[in-house]
């Protein structure tokens, strides 16, 4: 019963035609329904997000604490040395070593990327976008890390911020992948659907998972359509029209105009932006 409830499978959507509107109602529905039960991120994830921004953590306490998701932590081992966390060649470090050398806040977010691969960014028939996604996701995931950095905005959450802003659109796209039984649903009909609701399904999801309020915030608020609660917000809605800019964006994800209003709240002048689309340049050459 709980895997039915994840996707649409009772309800008569599954035909390619849908209308846009009506799918969006009914993943509308579907997300607000107390019997909604999304992909699960290990509790592993999380509890390593917060101990990581606790002073003086031993590492054994960490490896001890990863050494229940072996499969997670060897993705985490071959993430952490990929070009776009600044590593592309040398020796296979030990668990240990990548904590002592990136320290250990960005490996409990590379962590939580690791989880989000494997948990999130699959779903049956929709390769192709999630694999767009992820990529995405990775992509803003950093370069919210640089805006941040560059402004000197004191966040330690904004990779996580970037990382997870378009959780929403992988939620509405597991649940038509988990609705439709044999009959394709063309994901560009779908699009105007998916990314209508996907602010509203990050924002659920975030509650689900508990994740920290303002991780919620960022979720449902990155297209600025409302004012920015803050400037983690505007730096992430940036991060993600810079990345598209380049190529790593997510269909017609971002509006231009967009970039205007973030901008304004960062107080952002020429150099600065010509700056942060080096970087963002930079950030999409690396993807994998
Ligand atoms: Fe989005
Ligand atoms: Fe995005």
């Amino acid at each position: 019963m709980a895997e039915v409830s994840r996707g649409l499978a009772s309800a008569p959507t599954r035909r390619t035609g849908v209308e846009p509107q009506v799918l969006a109602a009914r993943l509308s529905a579907l997300f607000a329904s107390s019997d909604y039960r999304p992909p699960v991120l290990p509790s592993v994830a999380m509890e390593l997000v917060s101990i990581a921004r606790q002073p003086d953590v031993p590492i054994p306490t960490v490896v001890k604490l990863l050494k229940n998701e072996q499969m997670l932590t060897a993705r985490l081992l071959t993430l952490s040395q990929s070009a776009l966390h600044g590593r592309s060649y040398g020796p296979t470090l030990t668990l240990g070593q990548v904590i002592l050398r990136l320290g250990l806040k960005r490996v409990a977010d590379i962590f939580v990327q690791a989880s989000m691969e494997v948990r999130m960014f699959r779903a049956r028939g929709f390769e192709q976008p999630m694999n767009r996604l992820r990529r995405h996701s990775a992509a803003t995931a950093e370069m919210a890390r640089i805006v941040c950095q560059r402004l000197s905005l004191d966040d330690d959450h904004a990779f996580l911020c970037g990382l997870l802003h378009d959780v929403g659109l992988a939620a509405a796209i597991i649940a038509i992948s988990e609705g439709a039984s044999g009959e394709a649903i063309d994901f560009g009909h779908a699009w105007p659907a998916i990314f209508d609701v996907h602010e509203a399904a990050g924002r659920r999801l975030a509650e689900i998972w508990k994740l920290p309020t303002e991780l919620g915030m960022v979720i449902g608020s990155h297209h600025g359509s409302r004012p920015f609660p803050s400037d983690t917000a505007a730096a992430v809605a940036l991060a993600d029209l810079l990345v598209s800019e380049q190529g790593a964006g997510m269909e017609s994800e971002c509006d231009p105009a967009a970039l205007s209003a973030a901008a304004t709240r960062l107080h952002l002048g020429a150099d600065s932006l010509t700056q942060l689309r080096q970087d963002a340049a930079r950030v999409a050459a690396t993807l994998t």
